[in-house]
């Protein structure tokens, strides 16, 4: 089933790291996604949301940030796999919302310079999501090697990628779709 309205599905950068790779990883999403006609789509790019840490949670509301988490349908994160964990930066962005997300579904892109595509970030990154009410996907985006998918300037290297974001893509916006319906449609009594 696909609606008539567009599905909002911004995608976030999740680190502020000088010379991520992430960030090739995330436009190259973002422009896979923007090929799609029944997707709106943004790029976030968490270094652009000056947060302060002197406090945490929701008393940190980015007011542009937290109305984008309201329209969204789902969400792609983009995270690099740092000491096996994601940045906590990312993790401090994300905490500032609660009710936004609930319902929406979430699709997460592992980046790392070595071999295993950010599995283990991804993997820390689940309970994460499921205490923020967002609805895991069963497909990632592995971006092993990074370096070796990218060129410098963030040309695409390696097209067996295109397949691999396209598959991931459809099953996440599977599950938007039907997320949206069941928030639209199916009362909830408590
Ligand atoms: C603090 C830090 C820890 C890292 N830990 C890992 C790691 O556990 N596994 C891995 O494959 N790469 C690790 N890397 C390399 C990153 O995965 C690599 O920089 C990759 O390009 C994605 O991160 P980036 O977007 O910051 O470039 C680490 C990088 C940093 C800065």
């Amino acid at each position: 089933m696909r609606t008539s309205r567009l599905l909002f599905i911004p995608v976030i950068l999740g680190t502020s790291r000088q010379g991520r790779m992430s960030e090739h990883v995330a436009r190259f999403v973002l422009g896979e996604l923007s090929k799609r006609d029944e997707i709106e789509t943004t790029l976030v790019d968490i270094r652009t949301l000056s947060l302060p840490v002197t406090n945490a949670g929701e008393a940190l509301k980015d007011a542009q940030f937290s109305a984008m988490m309201m329209k969204a349908d789902a969400l792609i994160l983009v995270v690099p796999e740092y000491n096996h964990g994601y940045p906590g930066l990312l993790k401090h962005v994300l905490d500032t919302n609660l009710n936004e997300y609930i319902h929406k579904a979430v699709g997460i892109c592992g980046v790392s310079a070595g071999g295993f595509g950010g599995t283990r970030v991804i993997q820390n990154l689940l309970p994460v999501m499921r205490e923020l009410g967002l609805v895991t996907i069963f497909w990632d985006g592995n971006f092993s090697s990074v370096q070796n998918i990218f060129d410098a300037s963030g040309k695409l290297l390696d097209q067996t990628y295109l397949k691999r974001i396209d598959k991931f893509l459809e099953e996440l916006i599977w599950m938007a779709t039907v997320l949206r319906y069941g928030r639209e449609n199916i009362l909830r009594e408590k």
